[in-house]
Order: structure tokens, then C-alpha cells, then sequence
């Protein structure tokens, strides 16, 4: 079962940041990565239409034998995982914004939270903020086609960056010190972020937590890959432009990246 693929999915490129920490960490794992671009974005869409696609995904995750799967996007881990795990056998990691780290690190007591309408409404976040940001201030922004922007590939236009723009002023006026990104598409406007935000702000993301929760998850059902030979890397994606995910992975090797219908 070790040799089984670990098999992840989002809404769409975004989860590739995850793929990246993950294969970073577990360099002799075989990934396979669904990208359901087609059906972008998840997070305006209602909890029942999130669990639906999310078990479409899953249902083709375990057609390829996974052995453990990776829901690499905040909004179907908010709104669908505690369905996945109770109808399904495998093992599931989530990602779900790092309030915990911040909430902990903050020194002015104020954090920003950007993620998705889906995520934010959803139970799981306002259970986990309630839980670990009970004394602390937690100014919720949701992104407005941030995620439109990383799927076209247009995060260094003019209009998007200011567009960016107004949507980050809750959180100067609100002068937190840390801000989590609460979607994995999020990591790649990091550099728009940076130059757009105070430079105190500390900006976090999940990525590198759910690389080692998965590590442990497969230690501790004896599924961890051990042979030493290189992982290999198959992603698929439901729209025409292949070649838009594959530039968002430059360095990976061992990868393909096919169009499949799903
Ligand atoms: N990348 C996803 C997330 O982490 C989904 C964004 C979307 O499709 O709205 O939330």
C-alpha cells in the first residue's frame, strides 16, 4: 500500500502551492494532483455543492488507488471534510487558516484572516477561531477575484493590483501584525502582498503544516513510501490550458500534466 499514490485536489491550481511543500518533504512519494479548474471558484458556491464536488474529486482520487488524500483548499476542507471522513476509509488531511500560529504570535492581539466566502461562513472556521483567537481581535476579509486572478494568470495587472489594494485596507486601518491566507491560491500574490502591506505585517500560510501532518499521518499507518527512488508527479486538469499549472511548478521534476475530463 506504501507504493499507492497520495492524491490531492482543489478547486484548481492553488493546491500546487501544497504540492510543492509536499514534495519538498516527501521527495519519494508519488503525488497525483486534480485541478478542478473548470468548476473555479468553490467559495461562492453553497456547503452542499462544495461536498458534491468535493466527493466527485474523491471518487477519481480512489479510482487511482490513492492511500491517503490531501483536500489542498481551505474552502472544501471548511465546508466538506467531516463528510469526506465519515464516508470514506482513507486517511484525509486538511488546510484550514493558521489562526492558531498567529493568534499565538500576535504581540498587538490583531490578526487578519483573507480566504474565501466559503470559508469564512463556514462552521469549522468560526469553531477554530472561537477556539484558539478567543482574546483576540480577528479582522475577516474576503477575497474578491483573487482567485479568478491566479487561475487567468493575471496577478501583475495594474487593475488587479488595485483592485488588491482596496481590499487590503481593512487590514491597515485595523493595524494587525500578522495576516494568515486562508486559500492556497493566495500564496502566489504573496509578492503583490508584501509590497502592498505594511512591512511589519508577518504573512502566513498552512502550506509547510500540512506537509508534516502528512508525513506523520503515513508514519503512523505504516504507508510511508520508503523505496528511495524519486517520486513521480501526474497532475490533471479539466480545462484546455495545460501549460498555465505547469509554469506555476517550474522546479518540480518527474511531472506531466494531462487534460482530463471530470
Ligand atoms: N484554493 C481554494 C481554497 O483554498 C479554493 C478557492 C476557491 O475556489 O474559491 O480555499
Amino acid at each position: 500500500m506504501s507504493q499507492q499514490p497520495i492524491v490531492l485536489f482543489d478547486s484548481g491550481v492553488g493546491g500546487t502551492s501544497i504540492l510543492k511543500e509536499l514534495v519538498d518533504l516527501l521527495p519519494y512519494e508519488d503525488f497525483i494532483y486534480l485541478a478542478d479548474s473548470k468548476n473555479a471558484p468553490y467559495g461562492e458556491k453553497s456547503p452542499e455543492e462544495i461536498i458534491q464536488l468535493s466527493v466527485k474529486n474523491t471518487d477519481l482520487a480512489l479510482s487511482y488507488n490513492a492511500k491517503l488524500i490531501v483536500v489542498a483548499c481551505n474552502t472544501a476542507t471548511t465546508n466538506a471534510i467531516s463528510y469526506l471522513r465519515s464516508h470514506y476509509q482513507l486517511p484525509f488531511i486538511g488546510i484550514e487558516p493558521a489562526i492558531k500560529p498567529a493568534a499565538s504570535s500576535s504581540e498587538v492581539k490583531r490578526i487578519g484572516v483573507l480566504a474565501t466566502e466559503g470559508t469564512l461562513s463556514s462552521e469549522l472556521f468560526k469553531k477554530t477561531s472561537q477556539t484558539y483567537a478567543k482574546d483576540i481581535n480577528v479582522k475577516e476579509v474576503v477575497g474578491r477575484g483573487i482567485v479568478e486572478a491566479v487561475e487567468g494568470g493575471w496577478t501583475t495587472d495594474e487593475k488587479f493590483i488595485s483592485e488588491l489594494s482596496e481590499q487590503l485596507k481593512p487590514f491597515k486601518d485595523s493595524e494587525i501584525d500578522y495576516l494568515v491566507l486562508g486559500c492556497t491560491h493566495y500564496p502566489y500574490i504573496i509578492p503583490q502582498l508584501k509590497i502592498l502591506l505594511p512591512e511589519h505585517i508577518t504573512i502566513i500560510d498552512s502550506g509547510f503544516a500540512v506537509a508534516k501532518q502528512t508525513k506523520s499521518v503515513l508514519k503512523k499507518n505504516k504507508i510511508l513510501n520508503t523505496s528511495r527512488k524519486k517520486g513521480l508527479i501526474r497532475i490533471f486538469t479539466n480545462i484546455e490550458n495545460t501549460a498555465h499549472i505547469r509554469n506555476l511548478v517550474p522546479d518540480l521534476e518527474n511531472i506531466s500534466v494531462t487534460k482530463k475530463e471530470f
